[in-house]
């Protein structure tokens, strides 16, 4: 079953959307492997995004992502990588389809209240990252042969 990670970023903390956000994807069938509430380290947010070491806005992300506490998440179901970043929609807000979370919620590139694994490859860094193997919880939900 494949996994990814969500990170549910301070924005999204503070504007109380953590329960709209976290419905969507139960709604949608996908099942909670891992759940915290974190306020990242520097380190921390600078490991989760290496990938952007360099970039203008680098730095101001930084900042962002240890604002204030974060909700992580692991999600698992058929396809969930790609299911999760179809939900959160574009990067940026402001051109982000409505029915999306992105869409539905944000007007700012920046603050775009969702992080979602973008591989299989990066979520299984990201949760290694973000999660100790004990904190995950392998489990079968009742409606599991509805939902395939
Ligand atoms: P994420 O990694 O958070 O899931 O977002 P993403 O794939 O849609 O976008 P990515 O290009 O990986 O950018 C990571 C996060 O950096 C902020 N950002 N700011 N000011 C800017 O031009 C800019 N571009 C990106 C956003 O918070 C974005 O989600
Ligand atoms: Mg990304």
């Amino acid at each position: 079953m494949q996994q990814t990670l969500i990170l549910l970023k301070p924005d999204a903390v503070q504007r109380r959307l953590i329960g709209e956000v976290t419905g969507r994807f139960e709604r949608k069938g996908l099942r909670l492997a891992g759940l915290k509430f974190v306020q990242a380290s520097r380190s921390l947010a600078e490991s989760h995004y290496a990938v952007h070491k360099g970039k203008p806005f680098y730095e101001s992300l930084i900042q962002f992502l240890t604002s204030g506490p974060t909700v992580a998440m692991v999600w698992e179901g058929r396809e969930a990588v790609a299911v999760c970043r179809l939900m959160m929609g574009a990067t940026d807000g402001a051109k982000s389809p409505p029915g999306t979370i992105r869409g539905d919620f944000s007007l700012s590139v920046q603050n775009n209240l969702i992080h979602g694994s973008d591989s299989p490859e990066n979520a299984a860094a990201e949760i290694a990252l973000w999660f100790e193997s004990k904190e995950l919880v392998s489990h079968t939900t009742t409606d599991s042969k509805w939902i395939g």
